[in-house]
């Protein structure tokens, strides 16, 4: 028998992820430089990255947890709040390091307080990123309580996406983690600069994994998993080979015991073996040939950044899953831990 011909191609990068602060970076970095040669950097840390001297500082601890071998850039954001000034976007512009700043709806999500109460109050700000070409990277959800969860993201384009572009037309953004078939459609046909950043959990699962025999905590995160024809609409989006989806894992480590507990944390943690979820996505689709501009080309041309020029390897070879990772004094339960991947995602070309 022939041995299956390994997958090459350009290293990718990942524009949305989570990777905390203190102890933790150094069990956490390592796993996306790994795989990744840039990473846009989620700003949600307590207290809020909310200054570019905040994103400065921040950007040198992870570069500190980076291992001598490995070569990554950490792409900085800044959390929006109802009181991040013009000046501030300015500054945030000239450093060259920030890349973004991150629309939180007050509440939507983990550590999400400080987020914006009512876009209305942050026109002046928006304004100045819409004329200096700054990406808004939006969490596109309401938050009031009387929307259920699974409908909350499909409001959201209604209610405040849609209007916020016809004000501001010129307005560059990321509609980050798109679940749904409505957020799909709405970035595939919308007019401007938009783009919509995928994980691998909402192309591989629907919500029925939350539920599989009892309460499945690890397939819990934020906008929730929809059901199975949204899946298909995202998985449809990634193969597509338009540039206007790009991958973005969302991975977001939480401690094993808070996410296993009466009020679980919201997150899947896919640091670990990110490319080799999406490749099995990919190739189930027999769309391997599309996962190049998905995971390497689309996302650095939105962010107006060269493309990475070495090259990784995608094996096939199978490997488990560890059950547990290392997260600072406690562990992690990655996504899928225990299960066989087809795939081995290898540093080099
Ligand atoms: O599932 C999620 N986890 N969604 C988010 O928006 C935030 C993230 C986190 O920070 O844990
Ligand atoms: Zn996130």
């Amino acid at each position: 028998m022939t041995k299956p011909s390994p997958l090459r191609l350009t290293r990718p990068d990942d524009w949305h992820v989570h990777l905390r602060d203190g102890i933790v970076l150094k069990d956490v970095v390592p796993h996306t430089a790994a795989q990744f040669a840039r990473a846009i950097v989620m700003p949600n840390l307590k207290p809020p990255v909310v200054t570019a001297t905040m994103a400065a500082a921040y950007r040198e601890r992870i570069l500190a947890a980076v291992p001598a071998a490995m070569n990554f850039e950490p792409l900085m954001t800044l959390y929006l709040t109802d009181n991040t000034s013009p000046d501030e976007i300015r500054r945030a512009v000239d450093s060259g390091f920030v890349h973004g700043v991150k629309l939180y709806p007050a509440g939507a999500t983990t550590n999400s307080d400080a987020g914006v109460t009512d876009i209305q109050r942050c026109m002046r700000t928006l304004e100045v990123m819409q004329d200096t070409g700054l990406p808004l990277l939006i969490h596109g959800e309401v938050t009031e309580h009387s929307i259920d969860i699974f409908d909350r993201e499909a409001v959201f384009i209604d209610r405040i996406l849609q209007p916020l572009r016809k004000s501001l037309p010129a307005l560059r953004v990321v509609f980050e983690h798109i679940t749904t078939k409505d957020a799909a459609e709405y970035v595939r046909d919308a007019e401007g600069d938009i783009a919509a950043t995928i994980t691998a959990h909402h192309l591989m699962y629907n919500r029925n994994a939350i539920f599989q025999g009892g309460i499945r905590p690890h397939y819990y995160c934020l906008p929730v998993l929809k059901r199975e024809p949204h899946r298909l609409a995202l998985v449809e989006a990634a193969i597509s080979g338009n540039p206007r989806f790009f991958l973005g894992t969302d991975s977001a480590p939480h401690p094993k015991g808070l996410k296993e507990h009466a009020c679980g944390c919201a997150g899947c943690y896919t640091a670990l073996h990110a490319m080799e979820l999406y490749a099995e996505v990919f190739e189930a689709n027999n769309a391997l040939d599309k996962l190049e501009g998905f995971a390497s080309f689309f996302g650095a041309d939105f962010y107006r950044l060269p493309r990475n020029t070495d090259v990784v390897t995608l094996q096939k070879s199978e490997w488990i899953i560890p059950d547990e990772l290392t997260l600072g004094d406690t562990t992690l339960v990655p996504l899928d831990a225990g299960r066989s991947l087809r795939w081995k995602f290898i540093p080099h070309g």
